[in-house]
């Protein structure tokens, strides 16, 4: 299972210390979700726990709550971040009561459900009539030129279907589409883009980043795989393979 611990997640964020501008997209959402500190706030999809832990840092004084699919994140958030309460749960059926949160943040995680329009409705249900709730998730165009690449070096080595870059799950559920499934449920809906480029120097990070996807992983020789892709890296005039990196933020009130 992909997200039986951190191991696969923090392979694929460690790609990210390529991006230019830089950002820091965890202190940025904390900073637009504007909090008193007071607030119950629960994350769920809260994976190894980057916005708990953020909160945390910032002296959230309310309760912080982490939810997740996955009991392995779970066990490696709770040893980061002891404070917090967790709480093994499906996005779909929340194990939290009506109102029981100020805010929820559900960050990079929607695309993962497969009944999204079941996980808003726990969203909305869980949340304060006048409280918030934060989702991040990625545009169509997020890391295009690495899916172009994978889907390419799959079907040179004759591996078949692109459904090899089916694993770009983020696909499932994009910025425009979650725009409008939370319009509907939500009197307003205020949406801050975060773009920037991967500025790739050689072919070590992109092979890294393949190697965490579970469609490679089920390779009968990922290694084969991964040291094609990068050997077909399409490097500009300045020696560097440019990413697209598209990432939102969705403010649901
Ligand atoms: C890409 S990670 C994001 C983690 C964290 N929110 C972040 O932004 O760093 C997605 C997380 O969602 C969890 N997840 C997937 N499907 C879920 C579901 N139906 N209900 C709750 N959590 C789920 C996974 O176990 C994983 O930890």
């Amino acid at each position: 299972m992909q997200y039986r611990d951190d191991t696969n997640l923090t392979a694929r964020r460690s790609i990210y210390v390529y991006r230019q501008p830089r950002i820091d997209l965890v202190a940025s959402v904390l900073d637009l979700a504007g909090l008193t500190g007071r607030e119950t706030v629960a994350e769920v999809g809260c994976g190894n726990g980057p916005y708990l832990a953020g909160l945390a840092r910032r002296g959230h004084a309310g309760r912080l709550l982490g939810v997740d699919l996955s009991p392995g994140m779970l066990a490696i958030t709770r040893a980061a971040v002891p404070r917090v309460g967790f709480a093994v749960g499906d996005a779909q059926r929340l194990p939290l009561a009506d109102g029981a949160a100020d805010v929820v943040l559900a960050p990079h995680m929607l695309y993962h459900v497969p009944d999204q329009a079941a996980a808003v409705a726990e969203f909305r249900r869980v949340t304060r009539r006048d409280g918030q709730v934060l989702v991040t998730l990625n545009g169509a165009d997020h890391l295009a030129e690495l899916g172009e690449l994978a889907a390419g070096t799959a079907a040179a080595l004759g591996l078949g279907d692109p459904g090899v870059w089916d694993e770009q799950r983020h696909l499932s559920m994009t910025l425009d589409p979650g725009q409008r499934l939370l319009s509907g449920v939500f009197e307003t809906v205020e949406r801050h883009d975060f773009t920037g480029q991967l500025v790739l120097p050689g072919p070590e990070p992109v092979c890294r980043y393949l190697a965490s996807m579970p469609a490679t992983q089920a390779m009968p020789d990922p290694a084969a795989f991964t040291a094609a892709a990068g050997a077909r890296m399409p490097f500009g005039p300045d020696g560097t393979f440019r990413v697209t990196t598209h990432s939102g933020l969705l403010i649901c009130r």
